[in-house]
């Protein structure tokens, strides 16, 4: 379920031509590549005050003029305010949200010390501009009349110019009612990080809706991100549920600088309203507890008799599922993973999935080697429902998917038990040449056979919902295992997956954004994003890259040139029929109309018959399915999917994509 909601946010990424903006539109959900001159002029933005776009980037502040001179440019350049928002609400709460974008603040003279003031990622009550007199420190955020209350609003702060009341001149904040009183900041010294080095800086935002808590990294955009700021906050306290949210920016009297913001994506992925569950079966019991009073006598001998039977079924149902989960995989304790993994050691750690850690384990009865996957967040779904998963996961048996060996619920901990892979998992291995051309091939081969199993061979149809190279696991003769499958539909809610966004992004077929629907269809794209990685050598950064690399791919093809993209490290030691092939059918699959999509059985083909004649593909890259949302959608109108249209666009002569 939570796998399928973030589908949802990857959602459909509308590419106009190369380099041009790209939107996610979904009410809750969106991601801007880079930003046109257009952004701030078709509606994809508000842009107020001295927000303006181009060159790939939002301008809140205006850019040093090298024309005119410096007195007019000072008068030009100094108190600024720009204000962009998204033009739809999004859903804050409940939720859990994750945003990332990158940030450029460049001071224009060389002496940068007296340079500000800064910006922020807000989240506004309305869509309304700045308010007149918020430049300077104030950040685009308050003027003296709403300074100390007035909005409900609450932003990250990027503080680059010291006020008496600030920390430093380089330091990030939470902020709601007043400037001057910060939720909290931190200073960015410790992380070595300068907000005014006129670098591009990635700063990643998460609010967790179930431990309300908000999480801050930061990083040079070449770099790793670091954690610069967890805060406390509870979000419906400050907050109305539907907000506006965009960047702020301001210059003060004294040296100015350019605010630019390169690339954003936000999601917000809603989650149950518990709060208002409970309320509810509070008012029930109270009545119920007054009426009982009344009746008690009676209902007593009643409700006895009803307890007892629904105990005595509900432990019976268990008990069978128990029973049966246990003939499929093995029943471990608690106690036994713990020593086979050595009480989960760091050693012992094998890496980090969206649902948790991989420890590698001895079991010591056996002396099997396995792994342990110690799941980080409780499911939030009942025991029944809970077994019956592991019953359809312990089931399917294949020998390009990763066995269940057995598993363990005890209290808060569910560990899974897996065969242990020597060679880890494929993303290591691709854009490092180590695998040979007859590898990959294999690989890719097993792989595309173990989605055949999945989707038409097990029974009932299995979509695997997260196809991407960290969940392909490579055994000791590197034979290709598909590992993670059921894990999305066992663990309701769990909110981790988030935090590996640009880690799914980019595997993710378009029309799940406005369906909501996993399917075959869906894993036949990922799998398709999976063979043009693996065969040219290239590791996927959607962030950065977007569509491009697909793009290229496709413009070699439009050129007869296709194996001009085959990895380099290879050194020309492949076959060429076969690579050539692999990169066709990877281009198919990637068709942005599911319905174009070949079938599993159809790549399986493809893949280990020379012969078996390729599916037809476009001479140039089919544009994408466009949708658009009607104007009276509204991020709380659940209707409003059904008021998306969708329709198969086709280039206009302009190069721009026909908006429906
Ligand atoms: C600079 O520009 C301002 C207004 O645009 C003008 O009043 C001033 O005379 C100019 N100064 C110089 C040195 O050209
Ligand atoms: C400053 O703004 C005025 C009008 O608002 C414009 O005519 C002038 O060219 C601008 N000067 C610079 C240096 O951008
Ligand atoms: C930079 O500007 C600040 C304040 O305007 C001044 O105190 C400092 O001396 C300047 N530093 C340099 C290296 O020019
Ligand atoms: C802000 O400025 C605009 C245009 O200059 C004006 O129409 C508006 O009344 C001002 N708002 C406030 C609150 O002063
Ligand atoms: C961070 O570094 C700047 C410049 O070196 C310094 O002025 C400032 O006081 C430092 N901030 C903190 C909190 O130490
Ligand atoms: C914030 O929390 C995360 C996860 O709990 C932790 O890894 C990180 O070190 C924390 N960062 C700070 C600055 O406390």
């Amino acid at each position: 379920m939570f796998v399928i909601i973030l589908l949802l946010l990857s959602n459909l990424l509308i590419q106009t031509q190369s380099g041009a903006s790209t939107v996610v539109i979904d009410p809750n959900t969106f991601s801007f590549v880079t930003f046109t001159p257009e952004s701030c002029t078709n509606g994809e933005l508000l842009c107020m005050g001295s927000a303006t776009a181009g060159n790939g980037y939002l301008s809140l502040t205006p850019e040093p003029q090298q024309s005119g001179n410096s007195s007019s440019l000072l008068s030009n350049t100094t108190n600024n305010v720009g204000r962009v928002l998204y033009p739809l609400p999004v859903n804050v709460w409940p939720a859990i949200i994750s945003t990332t974008f990158t940030v450029r603040i460049t001071p224009f003279s060389e002496n940068s010390t007296g340079s500000g003031d800064g910006m922020a990622l807000v989240f506004a009550q309305d869509n309304r501009p700045s308010p007149n007199a918020s430049y300077g420190s104030y950040l685009g955020m308050f003027d003296q009349s709403t300074q100390g209350g007035g909005f409900q609003q609450i932003a990250v702060e990027m503080d680059t110019f010291m006020n008496e009341f600030d920390l430093d001149g380089n330091h990030i904040g939470i902020v709601t009612t007043s400037i001057t009183n910060p939720l909290a900041s931190e200073s960015l010294n410790s992380s070595g990080i300068d907000l005014k080095s006129g670098r591009d800086i990635e700063v990643k935002i998460d609010y967790d809706g179930w431990s309300k808590m908000i999480f801050v990294s930061v990083g040079y955009s070449e770099s790793q991100l670091k954690s610069v700021l967890n805060h406390s906050i509870n979000l419906p306290d400050i907050v109305p549920s539907s907000i506006y949210v965009g960047f702020t920016a301001s210059t003060g009297n004294t040296f100015p600088e350019s605010h630019q913001v390169l690339n954003w994506v936000f999601t917000s992925v809603p989650l149950p309203i518990l709060s208002a569950e409970h309320t509810k079966v509070g008012t029930i019991k109270t009545i119920l507890v007054v009426v009982a009073v009344c009746l008690f006598p009676f209902i007593w001998i009643a409700a006895s008799l009803r307890r007892r039977y629904t105990r005595a079924k509900k432990k019976g149902d268990i008990e069978s599922l128990s029973k049966k989960a246990a003939d499929i995989a093995e029943v471990f304790t608690y106690k036994q993973l713990s020593r086979a993994t050595c009480n989960f050691s760091q050693e012992n750690l094998l890496g980090r999935g969206a649902f948790g850690s991989v420890y590698k384990g001895i079991i010591l009865d056996s002396g099997k080697t396995v792994a342990v996957k110690k799941i980080s967040a409780t499911s939030k779904q009942g025991e029944r429902e809970f077994l019956a998963e592991i019953c359809t996961i312990g089931r399917l048996r294949h020998k390009n998917l990763v066995k269940l060996q057995g598993w363990c619920s005890e209290g808060n901990n569910l560990l899974l038990v897996y065969d242990y892979m020597q060679n880890g998992s494929l993303d290591h291995f691709i854009g490092k040449g180590s695998l040979n051309w007859q590898t990959r091939h294999k690989i890719l081969t097993g792989l595309a056979s173990a989605l055949l199993y999945l989707h038409e061979e097990c029974g009932n149809p299995f979509v695997h919902r997260d196809v991407k190279p960290n969940n392909v696991m490579l055994d000791s003769n590197h034979d290709a295992h598909l590992g993670d499958f059921g894990l999305a539909r066992l663990l309701k809610n769990e909110g981790s997956v988030t935090t590996n966004l640009n880690g799914t992004l980019g595997y993710l077929a378009p029309e799940l954004s406005f369906t909501g629907r996993a399917t075959p269809e869906s894993d036949v794209y990922s799998f398709g994003m999976v063979v043009l990685e693996v065969t040219c050598g290239k590791r996927l950064n959607w962030l950065k890259q977007g569509n491009s690399f697909v793009d290229s791919v496709w413009n070699l093809h439009s050129q007869n040139a296709l194996l001009e993209c085959v990895d380099q490290r290879l050194e020309n030691k492949f076959d060429e029929e076969e690579a050539k092939r692999a990169l066709m059918v990877g281009l198919a699959c990637m068709h942005p109309d599911s319905l174009f999509r070949p079938r599993m059985r159809k790549v399986v083909n493809i893949f280990q018959n020379p012969n078996e004649p390729l599916m037809e593909l476009p001479g140039v890259r089919p544009t994408g399915v466009y949708v658009s949302v009607s104007s009276s959608t509204s991020a709380s109108n659940s209707s409003s999917r059904g008021e998306l249209q969708i329709q198969s666009s086709t280039k206009s002569s302009d190069g721009k994509f026909n908006y429906v």
